[in-house]
């Protein structure tokens, strides 16, 4: 997604603004009706409590025949699981090996199997302090470098937002939301990444 905005944005449209605001209330900088697509990465999951007032702000500014596009993830204990901490290490560390990922992109695929794979709808780092303090153990008895190495980049991109919770709702739930204010035109899954099977992106209009 980073790779994919920074190439996008060297060829940016000079008469695009930034606009800096809240999702749950743009009145003041964005006048209703007036915008043809929204685009919104991961982003309803940070609106704890919020998902309906979030729904309906983007609705009101969206054109009538105006089009969200949003990535949204949704629990299934199936599709995503986290098996051991450490064997999700050894998988991500081959692909590094590979080339297939880098070390910072590892890191991001672990933490989100951290908190993603979580039972419950509300998930955060936090809730998993004991299983990171016994894999830290068991990365020093060990001796793969990169395995260390992603760890470290972990720490360092995702240890602040240790304490940060998001929602994870189950698909029905989550559909069942965006139905009340969007019409589902399209559902498309990528495979890249693992999350990737929980993680749709929705084309939806009004
Ligand atoms: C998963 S990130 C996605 C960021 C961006 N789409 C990207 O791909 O880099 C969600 C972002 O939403 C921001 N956020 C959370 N609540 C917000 C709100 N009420 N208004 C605006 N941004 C918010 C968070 O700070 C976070 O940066």
């Amino acid at each position: 997604m980073y790779q994919a905005m920074f190439r996008i944005i060297k060829k940016r449209n000079k008469k695009e603004k930034f606009i800096k605001s809240n999702w749950l209330d743009m009145s003041a900088k964005i006048k209703s009706s007036s915008i043809d697509v929204v685009i919104g990465d991961f982003v309803i999951g940070n609106m704890g409590g919020f998902e309906n007032k979030f729904l309906k702000e983007i609705k009101r500014v969206l054109k009538i025949d105006g089009n969200f596009i949003t990535r949204m993830h949704y629990r299934d204990k199936n599709k995503f699981k986290t098996a051991d901490y450490y064997k999700e290490l050894e998988k991500l560390s081959d692909m590094v090996k590979l080339k297939k990922i880098s070390i910072k992109e590892a890191s991001s695929y672990f933490a989100m199997k951290i908190i993603f794979s979580d039972k419950s709808r509300k998930v955060s780092i936090s809730l998993h302090l004991e299983k990171i303090k016994n894999l830290v153990k068991e990365i020093k008895s060990k001796r793969d470098i990169i395995i260390k190495k992603i760890f470290k980049q972990f720490k360092k991109s995702w240890w602040l937002m240790k304490d940060k919770y998001w929602t994870n709702y189950e698909k029905k739930a989550l559909e069942g939301m965006v139905k009340k204010h969007f019409k589902i035109a399209k559902v498309l899954y990528s495979h890249d990444y693992d999350m990737a099977k929980v993680s749709p992106i929705y084309l939806l209009k009004k």
